[in-house]
């Protein structure tokens, strides 16, 4: 294999998902870079049905967080704690339909392509990530201000990491 596989074989083989996280912020550039991750995920007909929302400010990540309902979470509250950010993954359903019948696979798919990309640059970039499917995502669409027809598919929590993944 060569170096740069092997690089990214390694980024793959390594990555596990962290949920115990050191207080702490990330820059805007690694929001930046995540969110270009995301971007470059590919998505049928390249129409990008996903919608993405980064949530940074400690008030709105408490938000998010009581709005998650794993047995993680009422068993142990330090689980996500000190999350430095959430990224709420959004499938464009409707988007995606206009062109696909099966769009709202697809949609979803999109976004999950996304949130993957988002994971492996993580990693790579030292934080740690952990995906969460346990949200109710009824409250959290309107209070970030997403638009009613998007549907929550996951959170990306992300932060500096406080376990060894
Ligand atoms: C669709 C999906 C939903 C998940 N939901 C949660 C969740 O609600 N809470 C959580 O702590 N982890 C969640 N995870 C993370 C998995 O538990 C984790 O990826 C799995 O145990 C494998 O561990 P690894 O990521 O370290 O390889 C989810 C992962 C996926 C792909």
């Amino acid at each position: 294999m060569n170096p740069n596989a092997q690089i990214v074989f390694d980024n793959l083989l390594n990555r596990r998902s962290v949920r115990q996280f050191q207080p702490g912020s990330l820059s805007a550039e690694q929001i930046d870079l995540l969110l270009r991750a995301a971007d470059a995920a590919p998505s049928a007909g390249n129409l990008k049905s996903r919608h993405l929302h980064a949530v940074t400010q400690r008030s709105d990540l408490e938000f998010v967080l009581s709005h998650i309902y794993s047995a993680r979470i009422s068993a142990n509250h330090a689980t996500f704690r000190n999350v430095a950010a959430m990224i709420l993954l959004c499938a464009d359903i409707p988007h995606c339909r206009q062109r696909y019948r099966r769009g709202a696979l697809y949609a979803i798919q999109d976004a999950s392509l996304a949130g993957q990309n988002i994971l492996l640059l993580a990693h790579a970039l030292g934080l740690g990530g952990c995906w969460i499917g346990q949200v109710n995502g009824h409250a959290l669409l309107p209070h970030f201000g997403l638009p009613e027809h998007l549907k929550l598919v996951g959170l990306i929590a992300l932060g500096h990491p406080a376990e060894t993944a």
